[in-house]
């Protein structure tokens, strides 16, 4: 399966997310690969940290990959991998490749918060993905939650997103999420995403 990590909400929580559940995924015994076609390559320095400083072996593989070349990338691992391939992506979509991506996804997976900023930015990525008439089964991931912020919309949010696609659980605004590890799978994190990327999990058919 492609499972894209997207928004136009910058800060939202795409790279986190899709670095945690890469590691959940590995963490069930599921096989996978990222692909940060992020010009920040974020994803890329982290896993190049990682290997400084663990001696553990990688659970799955990062690729570098260039925004032009990410179709042949695409089609390059549904040849080879039966696996599910994580792209992140950046926080913009004005560019043919992004489209490219979207159009080939299996499942988008969407951070976003309740907040009117947040909200903004999410409502233009959906219009985006229906615009190009994108097929991938869409979910929103309520990222970064403060417990003790009474989000004023919640609900009439809720309302709108569920005409586009499953709400999942909420995933608390928590600083061991900060943490980003792509090797070292922190338990901790474990327990804060695993009702969110369950409820993915299972109404995707994530194998
Ligand atoms: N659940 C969370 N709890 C606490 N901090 C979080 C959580 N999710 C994300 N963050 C923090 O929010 C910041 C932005 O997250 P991240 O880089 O994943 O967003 P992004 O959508 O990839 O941003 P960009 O659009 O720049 O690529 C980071 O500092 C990250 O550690
Ligand atoms: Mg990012």
């Amino acid at each position: 399966m492609i499972i894209v990590f997207g928004n136009q909400k910058g800060g939202c929580g795409k790279t986190t997310n899709c670095i945690q559940f890469a590691n959940y995924l590995a963490y069930k015994g599921k096989n996978c690969v990222v692909l940060d076609v992020d010009f920040q390559k974020s994803i890329v320095d982290r896993r190049n940290q990682d290997l400084e400083n663990f001696d553990n072996k990688p659970l799955y593989e990062v690729i570098d990959a260039e925004m032009n070349d990410v179709a042949k990338t695409i089609a390059d691992f549904k040849e080879i991998n039966d696996g599910h391939l994580l792209i992140d992506l950046p926080g913009r979509v004005d560019d043919e490749a992004l489209i490219t991506i979207l159009q080939n996804a299996d499942v988008v997976i969407v951070p976003f918060r309740y907040d009117r900023l947040t909200m903004d930015s999410t409502a233009l990525f959906i219009k985006i993905m229906e615009y190009y008439k994108i097929k991938a089964k869409i979910f929103f991931l309520p990222n970064n939650i403060e417990s003790s912020v009474k989000y004023e919309t919640k609900e009439q949010v809720k309302e709108i997103l569920k005409e586009y696609g499953m709400i999942t659980d909420e995933i608390p605004s928590r600083v061991i999420m900060q943490r980003l590890y792509t090797i070292d799978i922190e338990k901790k994190a474990i327990e804060v995403v695993s009702k969110a990327y369950d409820c993915i999990i299972e109404n995707a058919g994530i194998q």
